[in-house]
């Protein structure tokens, strides 16, 4: 079977982004014949850019009950949160100690705020925790845990899913020998949608606070929230360059390539901006409107989600013990008499 594992990181509210890069492609594959699904909520990662315990829970109830609200069987799925998983530190003590420093200098995330420091005239790695540094070796023992083959995720994990293999390449070259230990894992990306677009054309991201929330404040909110996606300044009646508008982008990530193409016509053809907020609106909740009521019922529920990422949490420890075991005696932690 091929293993299939993707993990939301729960420091805020879901986005448009995070469905149509992970949420949606990750249920898909679970859908598949053949597929062995692994999901999860990366608590231990949420840690590293959010200190407010509240919205760490909060955030790990909106991102589970979206998941599963979204489709997810739980029965067919093997749904937990990390840090239930007390294996993946473990592992990735283990990936720390045979991962290069100069590995991790190359990370974007870590270099990027070095790059906002330098820019301030701070010091280099002002700000900067051993978390965010390490951040990529945490995500391979994630990956490597369970030794997936196919990681759907959104552009911006790529240079993680590389380090994933090099970490993993690494490990199995010093303690292997001649069995592999892990699977060298890929990406899956849908070019659909590659890298949805916020309210101002950035990347949709938590940190640029320009992100369209998926369920939270209901289908109000998504309108409100679509109607302040910033256009140019053409007039109704002008057309439009439709390749090049975030609107276009998003309406792409929902429709269907026909639905897509007749879009595109109509904004080359002069629809003015206005209405095509409304069009992408409606169709965005052509997708959601079902889902939401799922949502809130779950929201309204966090004792059955709790119940549910435990039996997960067993599932996915029935697997990750005995590989720890193995993995602590190719290493020398532990001899099997
Ligand atoms: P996170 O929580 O930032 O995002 C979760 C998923 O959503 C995707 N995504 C997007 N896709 C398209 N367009 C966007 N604007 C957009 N914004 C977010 C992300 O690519 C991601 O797939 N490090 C990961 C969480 C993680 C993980 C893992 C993922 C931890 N361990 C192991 C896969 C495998 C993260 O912070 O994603």
């Amino acid at each position: 079977n091929t293993r299939v594992l993707t993990g939301i990181t729960t420091s805020g509210t879901p986005h448009l982004g995070n469905y149509a890069g992970a949420i949606r492609p990750s249920i898909q594959a679970s859908l598949l014949p053949g597929v062995d699904a692994f999901y999860f909520m990366a608590d231990y990662h949420a840690l590293i850019k959010c200190d407010d315990p509240q919205r760490i829970a909060r955030s790990r109830l909106e991102i589970a009950a979206t998941w599963i609200a979204a489709g997810l069987d739980p029965e067919k799925v093997t749904f937990y949160r990390q840090s239930d998983i007390p294996e993946i530190p473990e592992l990735c003590w283990m990936l720390t100690c045979v991962t290069a420093k100069g590995l991790m200098n190359r990370a974007h995330a870590y270099k990027a705020s070095v790059d906002q420091n330098i820019a301030r005239h701070a010091e280099p790695d002002d700000g900067i925790n051993m978390g965010l540094f390490s951040y990529p070796i945490l995500m391979a023992a994630d990956i490597l845990m369970f030794n997936a083959h196919k990681v759907p995720v959104g552009r911006d994990q790529i240079q993680h899913l590389e380090m994933t293999r090099d970490i993993a390449q690494r490990f199995n070259n010093l303690y292997g020998r001649g069995t592999d230990f892990f699977v060298l894992p890929d990406v899956q990306i849908d070019d659909d949608v590659a890298t949805l677009p916020g309210l101002d054309g950035r990347k949709m991201s938590k940190s640029y606070d320009n992100t369209i929330p998926l369920f939270e404040g209901g289908s109000k909110a998504l309108r409100a929230a679509v109607k302040r996606i910033v256009t140019d300044s053409r007039e109704p009646g002008q057309a439009k360059d439709a390749e090049g508008s975030h609107l276009y982008m998003l309406y792409r990530a929902f429709a269907t390539p026909s639905e897509a193409r007749s879009f595109r016509e109509q904004l080359e053809a002069g629809m003015g901006w206005g209405d095509a907020k409304d069009a992408l609106s409606d169709r965005i909740e052509q997708d959601l409107a079902p889902m939401r009521e799922r949502y809130a019922d779950l929201m309204a529920h966090p004792e059955r989600i709790e119940d549910i990422l435990q039996a997960g949490a067993g599932k996915a420890r029935r697997l990750s013990q005995p590989l720890m075991e193995r993995l602590r005696e190719a290493v020398g932690l532990r001899t099997t008499p």
